[in-house]
């Protein structure tokens, strides 16, 4: 059996993506620019893909601009207001330390270019207090980024909350949302932000394609500059394939996220408690309530996370871990570290994240091989669960 367990990384491609896409590549080869047939074709592809991702995040189509992925849309909110408001003076940018590497390198880029950046500490369960924020702003602060759900422990942020505490000091609020569109119920107006980030390979589109959410009349800079395309937001001939791809992708998360966020969770949590329950000195990292209904991310203790990924990979079972192995020694991730848990914890944690295709039978294969494969990890290692 192979299941795979990892969907916080990517996730399969729905059929009926496929299908759209491949439809378009053949057929729909016209550049939306183009003011013939042909154009107006591929533009009415764009348009449709626009107004399935705005009524997903609860948006107008207009203020929708499509990106390559989240990555650019996270460099697109944080450079293009940067950009926007240098000349008013304000020169201070606030994001977590939990963030995805989008966010902060994003920030160490601009920090060596004299911006002024502060990382905000979250606490034991991963969560941000809104009273560090207020505390962190100041008239300086052009924008505050805070991810709506973390990649590596699913925990969610108080957004809205936090968004209402930027904008009372006159900053701009942008989410990293690429972990919890698709997955949960999100409202752009209902979070109260500016700028919100989304990925389409996070559910079941496809990678390279992604867009930037912008509250109509917020000023972002374009950071691609050339052609008019995307209203002058975001220059480049449009990857009509793609989005279209991430529109199909878009509206069968609308259709199907009540039912499957219940089924992923009710799965996720069996795998949770099993493993909880059947091997000794595990434990759940992150709260456990407020969070996506796919993740979790589990300590073994007296064991190194990358021997448990491969010993799971060998037999059929994909996971993740968010430390890196570099040069031979094991990183620990930079979320466990910012929520304080003690080093041997930063480097024993797995992630397992669930998604469309998992399946009851999954989870049993993994609970029953679990138990064996941690016992003879820590034999070798000396430690007895
Ligand atoms: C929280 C978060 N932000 C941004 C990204 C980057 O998205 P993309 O892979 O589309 O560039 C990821 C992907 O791993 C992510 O998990």
């Amino acid at each position: 059996m192979r299941a795979y367990f990892d969907h916080n990384a990517t996730t399969p491609i729905a059929p009926a993506v496929v299908e759209e896409m491949t439809r378009v590549l053949k057929d729909e080869f016209g550049n939306a620019s183009s003011i013939h047939f042909f154009g107006q074709r591929a533009k009415g592809t764009l348009d449709d893909a626009r107004s399935a991702v705005a009524a997903l995040i609860g948006g107008d189509p207009s203020e929708v601009v499509f990106t390559s992925g989240g990555t650019e849309a996270d460099n697109f909110a944080i450079r293009g207001v940067a950009e926007a408001l240098e000349p008013t003076g304000k020169r201070h940018l606030i994001a977590t330390a939990i963030e995805h590497e989008a966010v902060l390198n994003t920030f160490k880029a601009l920090a060596r270019r004299g911006w002024t950046t502060t990382l905000l500490p979250v606490d034991q369960s991963g969560i941000v207090s809104p009273a560090a924020l207020e505390q962190a702003l100041t008239d300086k602060t052009a924008l505050v980024s805070v991810m709506h759900a973390n990649n590596e422990i699913g925990t969610l942020q108080p957004i809205a909350e936090l968004a209402k505490i930027a904008h009372g000091r006159g900053a701009l609020f942008h989410t990293d949302a690429v972990q919890s569109v698709g997955k949960i119920p999100v409202d752009v107006r209902a979070l109260g932000v500016d700028l919100l980030a989304l990925s389409a390979h996070k559910f079941n589109g496809p990678k390279g394609a992604g867009a930037l959410w912008i509250k109509r009349g917020t000023r972002v800079t374009a950071i691609l500059t050339g052609g008019k395309h995307e209203r002058n937001r975001r220059a480049g001939t449009e990857n009509v394939p793609a989005v279209a791809g991430l529109g199909v992708a878009a509206s069968l998360a609308s259709k199907k996220m009540a039912s499957e966020s219940a089924r992923v969770a009710a799965l996720r949590d069996r795998l949770e408690n099993e493993i909880l329950a059947k091997v000794a000195g595990t434990a759940v990292n992150g709260d456990r309530r407020h969070r996506v209904p796919n993740t979790t991310n589990i300590s073994f203790d007296g064991i190194e996370a990358e021997s448990l990924l491969i010993a799971l990979d060998l037999e059929g079972i994909a996971v993740s871990t968010g430390s890196a192995c570099s040069s031979g020694t094991l990183e620990p991730s930079h979320v466990l570290r910012a929520m304080g848990l003690p080093t041997h914890r930063t480097q024993n944690s797995i992630r397992l994240s669930l998604g469309d295709g998992n399946t009851d039978a999954e989870v049993d294969y993994l609970v029953a091989k679990l138990p064996k494969v941690v016992d003879k990890l820590r034999t070798v290692t000396g430690v007895r669960g």
